[in-house]
């Protein structure tokens, strides 16, 4: 067994996760009360399908596909990927390791007026869904914070049903401008405080490798424009001010190079 599958580090990953759910730590004013529709507003722009509008495309694209179907979306965090393919006719079953995360995405459907097929804790390396149940499977940055890759795709093989989807999105990649930052000390790239307990790095190959049994049918590596951080202090400045306006003045060609996400969506043979 590999050390991320020690049982000691799926609850460090749990009570990592359960303590901070994506979106937190984009809040700039903590007068806004969580859950309030005006919370969901303020973090909104620094979501992934608002602020990379690649990913918007793809669920656009997707979402057409898929109507009327269902898509099992695993790592919700608040939500907001699943509340796309929602508005868009998709019948959805959003998931997430922890209860606070799947506590926000039903607080936001709430608000957003959406009913999703069901809303429950469910962790990928061991989904309690019948084989063949899904159309499709759709994971965005999630992956790879789980310890067992490998585990975690034979789960979403084996719930899709054949000619279903796996899109699976934000997968980090070496070399890349964030695995660089990962590298130095004491810089943390999901909360300022602390980053996750797993967070691995791959190579393209070895992502494509994990999508044994599938055909892919799409691959992508487009995001590579930065966007401002909310935090404070030096290394906020630095990234500001230093990383950002140097690496967004590159040609894109080449600055896509060092991408950080590499998303492939595959067909289940
Ligand atoms: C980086 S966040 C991404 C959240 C969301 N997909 C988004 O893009 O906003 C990673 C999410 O994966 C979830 N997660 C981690 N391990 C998991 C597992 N084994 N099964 C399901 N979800 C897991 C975490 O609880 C967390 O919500």
């Amino acid at each position: 067994m590999s050390e991320h599958n020690h049982p000691d580090t799926l609850t460090a990953i749990y009570e990592y996760w359960n303590a901070h759910t994506l979106g937190f730590q984009y809040v700039t004013d903590p007068k806004i009360e969580a859950g309030s529709p005006e919370f969901f507003r303020h973090i909104r722009p620094w979501m992934n399908p608002y602020k990379f509008p690649w990913i918007m495309e793809r669920i656009k694209r997707e979402a057409r596909l898929l109507k009327e179907k269902h898509l099992l979306e695993i790592g919700c965090g608040m939500g907001y990927d699943s509340l796309e393919f929602l508005k868009r006719g998709v019948k959805v079953t959003a998931t997430d390791l922890t209860p606070n995360a799947v506590e926000m995405a039903r607080q936001h459907f709430a608000v957003e007026g959406v009913q999703a097929e069901d809303i429950r804790v469910e962790s990928v390396l061991n989904l309690s869904f019948a084989d063949e149940t899904f159309d499709a499977v759709w994971a965005n940055g999630v992956v790879h914070a789980t310890g067992n890759t490998p585990l975690a795709f034979r789960e979403i093989r084996r719930v899709l049903k054949t000619g279903g989807r796996a899109i699976i999105s934000h997968f980090y990649r070496k070399p890349s401008w964030m695995y660089s930052l990962k590298q130095i000390p004491a810089v943390n790239i999901e909360f300022e405080q602390e980053d996750p307990p797993v967070n691995d790095f791959f190579s393209e190959s070895e992502i494509e490798r994990m999508f044994e049994g599938f055909e892919i049918v799409e691959k992508a590596r487009e995001h590579y424009r930065l966007l401002p951080v909310c935090r404070s202090g030096i290394k906020a400045v630095l990234y500001n001010y230093g990383l950002k306006p140097f690496y967004n003045a590159l040609p894109a060609g080449f600055a896509k190079r060092f991408a950080y996400k590499y998303s492939i969506t595959g067909v289940k043979l």
